[in-house]
């Protein structure tokens, strides 16, 4: 007979356990072959009693603000204690997942890299951009998840140099549409210079056969072309946008609709816009007019329609086309402008010193974008700059940056103001533009914001002083996401986790009314690209050698500035001793130097341990300084590829003469 075996006096058969156990042990043994495979979480990848504190305490996402056009993209928020694998910190390591599949990476898209000295830097556009962590919608540790691209309408003007034009002429023409489509871009624009070649089809041989004086036929040949493009908005390259991102007339002309053909009160034939059909209608109409039948006959009658308002193609049509009156955010530089207005330009413009008296007009206009700027800011500057106590070192691009945009634009007439806006207040360098470092940042729209982002190495060996970043210093000493927290305590008080602030500053960086009024830097990169076409103008290069104006030369009639001083230390700060400042310099080398080595080491290198492990640690820091460093270098990528595009046409950087690719403010990516 059998023994039987008896347990707790029940007797036990020798059958497996129940399935739930068969289960236990699985996870089991699945969990020992995790770690013996991957190690032991160590101490620092696991989050901290104060994360899990700060998740719990602030799970929901207060409402931020200009969000209602991709709410329904915004990811659910944790309401409750967010499970393991969600939190940041445990990333690295793998869960095991063993219901479901992984799921594969989205595929690579087009023109989503560029190069830098500190790696490669990749981004996703995607409408779940308004992540915590790229990570999580990229499926890829290199990939920042980036916001759409705002769509940029087409913007037409036409430009054809006059025969046997002299080519310094030429060249200086091109300058000025150059001006042009710098300020169109910075406005969301995408500036498109059209020539007779796009004009050509039957039409244009039936305007050339009508013998029109050229001005006339020019007239035509610009609004064939912009038929052909099928209509949109049609603006003369005198005509600029000269207001705030926000003013109605631009949003409105970026909206992009327009149902009916319509041109602007008092802008003569600045700009048009119209939906393909209504442009196509008037060309019909304005051809098949009478007085085009026998134009040496109707010549003056011609001629009278031209200088009417609105210019000769709508006053040839049977009514008038609709008339904006309201619009107050552009400024047309024609000559009877100039000639009432802008004497000094005036009379250089006549016949043998047009060259000079283009180049003054193109001053005259960049002076009064940079003017527009300064008065859409009038709270000035603010360099921001947390952690204030170590990080000087980190400000001076943004300072050099700030000092041009504060400095009083150089003009030939500095107390002008702005076709559209003759009630303006010309700078006065006695008075100086608000200029002012401050330790956090503002939600201000008063106010233009320049920041620059250190990676978190960066930041730690600035903040903590030492030259040397390593496990040990983090888990005793060095707390998170320093940076993201400094910058962000007062404006949303300190009861945040840094996921939200991570979002918070993401939405600063790239909504597109927001992206208007500050401008985020890559504190390691060196150069500085493309400054203008953020701006719309150009910075002032050149400043009075005293404290009075002055002119570059004797017989210039430009007048420029004296530079604007330093802003002054933070209050509470103080001045920081030279010699801890040349410290810090050395520092910031060493930490570029640093990140510049782990991107380029192998795998196992422990520079690169070194960096990833900072990563780790701050991990919203490295998200914020990877969304703010990919967000610039698509802009770039954006910038450069329609550069490329455009290179054979007027107003190209090529044609105006300016060179891609030299001096310190060139367009090198760093
Ligand atoms: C990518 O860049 C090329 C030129 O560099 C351009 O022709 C192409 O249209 C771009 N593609 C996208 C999707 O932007
Ligand atoms: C310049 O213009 C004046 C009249 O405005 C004219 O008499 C003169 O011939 C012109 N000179 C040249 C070189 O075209
Ligand atoms: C920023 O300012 C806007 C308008 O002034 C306001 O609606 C928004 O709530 C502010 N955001 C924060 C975080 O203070
Ligand atoms: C600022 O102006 C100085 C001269 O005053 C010039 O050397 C420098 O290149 C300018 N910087 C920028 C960013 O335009």
């Amino acid at each position: 007979m059998p023994v039987q075996r008896t347990l707790f006096g029940q007797p036990l058969a020798l059958r497996l356990p129940p399935r739930r156990f068969q289960l236990l042990v699985v996870f089991v043994i699945l969990f020992i072959a995790t770690i013996y495979a991957f190690g032991a979480p160590s101490a620092d990848r696991i989050p901290t009693y104060e994360q899990v504190k700060d998740a719990v305490k602030d799970p929901h996402l207060p409402d931020l603000p200009d969000l209602s056009d991709i709410k329904d993209h915004i990811p659910k928020l944790p309401t409750e204690l967010p499970q393991l694998p969600k939190l940041p910190n445990i990333g690295d390591l793998p869960v095991p997942d063993i219901f479901s599949p992984p799921a594969h990476k989205p595929p690579e898209q087009a023109n989503s890299t560029a190069s830098s000295s500190y790696g490669a830097i990749k981004w996703l556009t995607d409408f779940k951009w308004h992540t915590f962590f790229s990570k999580e919608v990229a499926l890829d540790e290199s990939r920042v998840v980036l916001p759409p691209l705002a769509n940029r309408p087409p913007i037409y003007t036409y430009y054809e140099p006059k025969s046997k034009q002299d080519k310094k002429v030429t060249e200086a023409e091109n300058r000025l549409i150059l001006a042009w489509r710098r300020a169109w871009w910075a406005q969301g624009f995408k500036p498109i210079v059209l020539n007779h070649k796009d004009a050509m089809g039957p039409q244009y041989e039936m305007v050339q056969r009508m013998k029109l004086e050229p001005s006339m036929e020019l007239e035509l040949f610009r609004w064939l072309a912009w038929a052909k493009q099928g209509g949109g908005i049609l603006a003369n390259w005198l005509t600029l946008p000269m207001a705030q991102f926000d003013n109605p007339m631009i949003s409105f002309l970026r909206r992009n609709e327009f149902p009916k053909l319509s041109r602007v009160e008092s802008l003569q034939n600045g700009i048009f816009f119209g939906d393909s059909a209504a442009v196509d209608e008037a060309i019909q109409q304005a051809i098949n007019n009478k007085l085009l039948q026998d134009v040496p006959a109707n010549k003056d009658k011609i001629a009278k329609l031209a200088v009417q308002d609105g210019g000769m193609v709508v006053n040839l049509l049977s009514a008038d086309v609709a008339v904006d009156k309201k619009a107050n955010g552009l400024a047309y530089y024609n000559q009877d402008v100039v000639n009432n207005k802008y004497k000094t330009v005036r009379d250089k413009l006549s016949n043998t010193t047009q060259v000079e008296g283009l180049e003054l007009l193109a001053d005259l206009i960049n002076s009064h974008l940079h003017l527009t700027f300064q008065e859409t800011h009038p709270d000035g500057i603010a360099i921001v700059k947390p952690l204030p106590e170590h990080t000087t070192a980190l400000t001076y691009t943004a300072i050099e940056i700030g000092r041009n945009l504060t400095q009083c634009p150089s003009s030939p007439m500095p107390q002008s103001c702005p076709p559209n806006r003759q009630k303006c207040k010309p700078c006065d360098p006695n008075k100086p533009f608000p200029f002012k470092l401050v330790p956090g940042f503002k939600n201000a729209t008063k106010q233009y914001s320049i920041g620059s982002v250190p990676h978190p190495y960066t930041l730690a060996s600035l903040h903590y002083t030492r030259e040397d970043i390593d496990a040990k210093f983090l888990t005793d000493e060095a707390e998170r996401d320093l940076w993201l927290t400094a910058l962000t305590k007062e404006l949303l008080g300190p009861g945040h986790s840094a996921l939200y602030r991570v979002l918070f500053f993401k939405e600063e960086v790239a909504s597109l009314r927001k992206a208007s009024h500050s401008l985020w830097l890559t504190a390691e990169r060196t150069t500085q690209a493309d400054l203008e076409w953020i701006f719309g103008f150009n910075l002032p290069q050149s400043a009075s050698p005293n404290k009075e104006p002055s002119s570059p030369s004797k017989d210039s009639e430009l007048i420029i500035f004296p530079r604007p001083a330093e802003p002054k230390a933070i209050e509470g700060v103080g001045e920081q001793e030279e010699r801890w400042i040349r410290k810090e310099e050395e520092r910031l080398k060493k930490a570029r130097e640093v990140l510049s080595q782990s991107h380029k080491a192998k795998k196992d290198d422990p520079v690169r341990g070194k960096v990833k492990e900072v990563e780790d640690w701050s991990l919203a820091d490295t998200e914020a300084w990877r969304f703010a460093r990919a967000f610039s270098a698509r802009r770039r990528n954006e910038r450069k590829d329609w550069e490329d595009q455009e290179e054979k046409f007027s107003g190209s950087e090529r044609k105006a003469g300016v060179k891609a690719g030299g001096g310190r403010w060139s367009d090198r990516f760093r």
